[in-house]
């Protein structure tokens, strides 16, 4: 009972991770390296498949902690230019295809972000291979599993050395725009320098009223975390997607 009950690779509450993710990994690696930025390169592609799988491979997959990402993101640390900078939060999509038509780089266009892009991964102890089952649930099963810490970790990586005007896409659509249980509240906006200022743009569903707005509580809360470490603060809100897409 106990080996069924502690092997049991059906146990957690998550997606089980990807099917091929170390192939998928390295192609993906090839690919950036040689064309979607090879200016940007950071070669060594075996190396960091190796890195990825081995900081998560045979461990407890709810013991995941930075450290354990640490040799990963010292091979491809997460940089863009000055002033290129998108984040986003509850608006992947809308952030993607914003940065894409203004040439602006999201964590996602970074080496490592475009690696892990839309993948899931764990391990199981004892085992060298990934549970294609299922991973622990960040809510039912535990917070620090290997998916969310790589996201926190290499977010807090991407958020300190970014410079310049910076931007954030925030959803007007939901009552707290600004989240500060979010990877962009918790992580991203406490890590950024002083020397940076911040645009955040307020962009609600088409044919809705907005649900919050530049002077709403949730951003007064944001405006305070950045005074604090001295960022400057510009907003923007009442804007629909077409607006916010389109030149205005
Ligand atoms: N692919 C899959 N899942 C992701 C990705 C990704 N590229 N990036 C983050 N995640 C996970 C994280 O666990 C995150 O909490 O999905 C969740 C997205 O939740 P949101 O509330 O929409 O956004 P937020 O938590 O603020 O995270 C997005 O963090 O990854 C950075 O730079 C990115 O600014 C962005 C923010």
């Amino acid at each position: 009972i106990y080996k069924w009950h502690h092997s049991g690779l059906n146990r957690w509450h998550g997606r089980g991770s990807t099917a091929d993710f170390q192939k998928i990994i390295q192609e993906r690696c090839d690919d950036y390296t040689q064309q979607i930025r090879p200016r940007a390169r950071s070669g060594n592609c075996q190396g960091i498949q190796q890195a990825f799988t081995s900081a998560f491979i045979s461990k407890d997959p709810c013991k995941a902690t930075k450290e354990d990402y640490k040799p990963l993101l010292d091979l491809a640390y997460p940089t863009v230019p000055c002033d290129k900078a998108v984040f986003w939060s509850k608006t992947k999509e809308l952030a993607h295809e914003y940065a894409k038509r203004r040439g602006l780089l999201t964590l996602e266009d970074t080496l490592l972000g475009s690696l892990a892009d839309g993948l899931s991964w764990c391990g199981e102890p004892g085992s060298p291979d990934l549970n294609y089952q299922s991973c622990p649930d960040w809510k039912k099963d535990c917070r620090t599993n290997y998916f969310s810490v790589f996201w926190e970790a290499l977010s807090e990586r991407f958020a300190e050395n970014v410079c310049g005007t910076v931007q954030v896409v925030l959803n007007g659509s939901i009552e707290n725009a600004f989240d500060k249980m979010s990877i962009f509240g918790r992580v991203e906006a406490p890590n950024l320098s002083p020397t940076v200022t911040l645009k955040a743009w307020l962009v609600h569903d088409p044919g809705k009223p907005p649900s919050d707005s530049c002077s709403g509580p949730s951003i007064k809360e944001l405006e305070s975390i950045l005074n604090q470490r001295s960022v400057r603060f510009i907003c923007r809100d009442n804007l629909s997607r077409d607006q916010f897409l389109g030149s205005f």
